[in-house]
């Protein structure tokens, strides 16, 4: 529920190193209006090409009258196959649109259940789906808790971390008894732009003592290290697994992907 945390560079590096390191095959949703993962993989002359039928918007059905609206819109026409020539790797572009998704959707019934829906009709099958959320709880992020079996949570190991975890559990805890059928559970914890620094190496123990202890929340062992490299692919629309493979960022990744495939056996 934080920005700039590194949710969305978790979510397209992670789902990049699925793809072309261990030949999975995976869906990225980008359901943030702040559309940062979409653009992290594709170029903007290419977005607008599609922006006005082939987007989250749409399948979530914000272009459409509100009567049956997850019926009216096939969610395969939205799927960007191997975004950016990254084989396995597709993508469901986001919209700037979807910020109105709750204005347009009021308390219509089913709400959360649109994105659920929708994949229902997907053609291809895949491995992983990966949802990139905005830092609240509103409709859009709801549809994605309803269909997800996991949470990831990235925390950048400071102050305000420790208060907005507990908040997130409980109010995670209280969305499942209000939306049927919502099974989710919050897999881990990943420490992201961790800095070589006595203040991040004071929280990030602390967050960990609280996590595994009171809040009874796992934490990643692999923790992503602050680097630039990171930031800076962002410029070439490109991931940086792809852009910068060797840095340290990217390796700490390909580390966490595997502690992630590893922890995904035994749950
Ligand atoms: N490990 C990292 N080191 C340095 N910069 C990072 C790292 N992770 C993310 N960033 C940068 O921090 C900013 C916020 O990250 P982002 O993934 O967009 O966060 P969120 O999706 O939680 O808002 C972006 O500019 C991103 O490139
Ligand atoms: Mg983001």
């Amino acid at each position: 529920m934080k920005g700039g945390v590194g949710k969305t560079t978790s979510v397209v590096e992670i789902g990049t190193i699925l793809a072309t390191d261990h030949d999975k095959s995976v869906l990225i949703i980008d359901l943030d209006p702040q559309t940062n993962a979409t653009f992290s993989l594709m170029k903007l002359d290419d977005w607008d090409n599609i922006k006005d039928t082939a987007t989250i918007a749409d399948v979530l059905g914000m272009n459409k009258g509100f009567s049956s609206r997850d019926e009216e819109y096939d969610i395969n026409d939205a799927i960007i196959e191997n975004v950016g020539g990254i084989d396995g790797l597709d993508l469901i572009p986001s919209h700037l649109e979807l910020t109105f998704l709750d204005l347009d959707l009021g308390a219509q019934a089913g709400r959360e259940h649109i994105l659920s829906n929708q994949l229902k009709k997907c053609v291809k099958e895949y491995d992983y789906i990966l949802i990139d959320c905005p830092p609240n709880l509103t409709v859009a992020p709801q549809n994605a808790l309803v269909i997800s079996d996991y949470i990831l949570v990235p925390v950048a190991p400071e102050f305000y971390a420790a208060i907005g975890l507990p908040l997130l559990s409980n109010r995670v805890t209280q969305l499942k008894k209000r939306l049927p059928g919502c099974k989710v559970e919050i897999l881990g914890v990943i420490f992201t732009q961790v800095r070589n620094t006595n203040d991040h190496n004071h929280h990030l123990n602390e967050i960990r003592t609280t996590c595994n202890g009171d809040l009874n929340i796992e934490t990643f062992q692999t923790v992503i290290p602050f680097t630039t490299k990171i930031s800076e692919a962002a410029k070439w629309n490109r991931p940086a697994s792809l852009t910068n493979p060797d840095s340290n960022g990217v390796q700490a990744y390909k580390s966490l992907t595997q502690e992630l495939l590893l922890t995904l056996e035994e749950v």
